[in-house]
């Protein structure tokens, strides 16, 4: 197997590519492999669910396809590039530029507003601080949090605190939002509304999504589910009965 794409694989290839990935966690007591040659691809515009068992390694997927973690082997391609083999600097960047993240208990930074949280990714990629006030401000009114932008997350909702995440993720405007069990902490109402911001945020302007979940619901109102099971993806057809 190739470890880079010729030219013109890349020019005609998805947004984000996992390819074979294997990833060992290697303890004291024992050796884990929880991926083991999974492969994966995401086109830009995709609304993709990741779906599995508790411990299936969905997580540990994702943290890697956005570059927070490394495979012992494997490739990530974004746009064509292997992200784990380019120069200095690239994977940061590509963090902070190209991909959003949204987790189940938000992490978000207690001692700052609605609109300092959502700023923040701005502020760190160096962007001008008014503008990004700016443009946080903007998104919170676009997830619907106009009247909340000076909370701090303390007096926020757990359904207000994850589209202020949500906001967060998108500041950067980045090619592709990777969530993680995003409604795991949600009740009903605040997963659907959550969920149908994500659904017109990806109908509106094509952002890319890959949710990972447990919920089979969630995972039916989405355009295309993946299962990870063994460490490796199938397709599924969102109709099954889980
Ligand atoms: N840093 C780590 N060290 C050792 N084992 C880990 C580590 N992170 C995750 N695991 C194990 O790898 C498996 C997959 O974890 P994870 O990706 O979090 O699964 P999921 O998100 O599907 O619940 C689990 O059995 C978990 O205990
Ligand atoms: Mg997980």
């Amino acid at each position: 197997m190739a470890c880079v794409m010729s030219d013109a694989e890349a020019t005609t290839s998805p947004l984000l590519t996992a390819r074979d990935i294997q990833k060992i966690y290697q303890t004291e007591e024992k050796t884990l492999t929880v991926l083991s040659g999974t492969s994966l691809d995401i086109q830009s515009g995709d609304l993709l669910g990741i779906i599995g068992a508790s411990g299936s390694g969905k997580s540990t997927l994702l943290h890697i396809l956005g570059g927070l973690d490394r495979p012992q082997s494997g490739q990530i391609f974004f746009k064509g590039q292997d992200i784990f083999s380019q120069s200095n600097g690239y994977l940061e960047k590509f963090r902070n530029r190209s991909v959003g993240f949204v987790f189940q208990f938000f992490n978000l930074l207690s001692d700052f507003t609605a609109i300092e949280n959502v700023a923040m990714p701005a502020l760190i990629g160096n962007r001008d601080q008014k503008q990004a006030k700016k443009e946080a401000e903007h998104l919170l009114e676009r997830v619907g949090l106009k009247e909340r932008l000076h909370h701090k997350p303390g007096a926020l909702s757990g359904g207000e605190c994850q589209r202020v995440a949500l906001a967060r993720s998108l500041i950067n405007k980045p090619d592709i939002l990777l969530a993680d069990e995003p409604t795991g902490n949600l009740d009903m109402d605040a997963s659907e509304s959550f969920m149908e911001l994500v659904r017109e945020l990806n109908r509106t302007v094509g952002q890319t999504f890959v949710i990972v979940t447990h919920s089979q619901k969630l995972a039916q109102s989405l355009d295309r589910t993946v299962l990870l099971k063994n460490g490796t993806i199938s397709d599924v057809d969102r109709d099954i009965v889980l």
